[in-house]
């Protein structure tokens, strides 16, 4: 199986002060049970680079553009975030699809594109409320990982990490139960079939240090996204430990 995975995905959050005393209090970490990432706004990628270089602790984008170069003001091409040490990119962040308009082809394309870079992508899917009161949730996840399946070729989602990421769970306190949450990651491993237990599939939606450790005690949850607890190191090495 996959070792498992705790990626911080810090949002449009941080500073140059704060970013500094937050990766000083991971940088001791030790990867080999479990694997360790942030995933920073774009303009400190290089202070990741700086403090992080050496250590187990790796780092990685939110977003990438599908393009190498080119006139597409606010863009970062996959090439640049290889260039700043990046690792992992988060392509389809629900708030991504939601306040941007990404379809599944677009995060399809930038899933490969990235991967294509030498990155490791986290295709991010997740169903909303509306959705899950539908009973459509495993409808959804299908329709959103298969967009990433077809555009790269089932082979090639081995060394990939997908995050589920129920919408209704980010950032409001709510978790899906841990067995609501096994129910769709096993979903997700058996539509990956063979190359499933070469992917690491995350739960995210308000992991905290006091539910992390029943959360990954399902079978099929390999470790989190966390969102507002990446902010603090206590807390988002705690999370990490309960992984271990
Ligand atoms: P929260 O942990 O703040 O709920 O955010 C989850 C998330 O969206 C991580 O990508």
């Amino acid at each position: 199986m996959a070792k498992p995975l705790v990626l911080g995905n810090w949002k449009m959050n941080g500073s140059i002060p704060a970013n500094a005393e937050l990766l000083k209090g991971l940088r001791d970490w030790d990867a080999k049970k479990v694997e360790l990432g942030v995933c920073p706004p774009a303009v400190y990628l290089p202070q990741c680079q700086v403090v992080l270089n050496g250590s187990d602790v790796r780092w990685g984008g939110q977003d990438v553009s599908t393009h190498p170069e080119g006139a597409y003001t606010g863009e970062v091409s996959a090439r640049m975030l290889r260039e700043l040490g990046s690792h992992y990119v988060l392509v389809g962040h629900s708030e991504r699809r939601q306040y941007h308009g990404e379809t599944d082809a677009l995060v399809a394309e930038k899933f490969k594109v990235a991967q294509a870079a030498g990155l490791v992508p986290v295709l991010c899917i997740g169903e909303t409320q509306a959705e899950r009161e539908a009973e459509q949730t495993l409808a959804v996840i299908e329709r959103q990982l298969q967009a990433a399946i077809d555009a790269v070729g089932i082979a090639q989602m081995a060394g990939t990490v997908v995050a589920y990421e129920p919408v209704w769970a980010i950032g409001t306190g709510l978790t899906a139960s841990p067995e609501q949450a096994q129910a769709v990651h096993a979903a997700i491993r058996a539509q990956l079939g063979d190359v499933g237990a070469k992917v690491q599939v995350l739960y995210g939606g308000s992991v905290k240090p006091d539910n992390a450790a029943e959360l990954f005690g399902q079978r099929d949850i390999d470790g989190a996204l966390v969102g507002g607890a990446s902010l603090k190191a206590s807390d988002f090495l705690a999370i990490a430990k309960a992984a271990v």
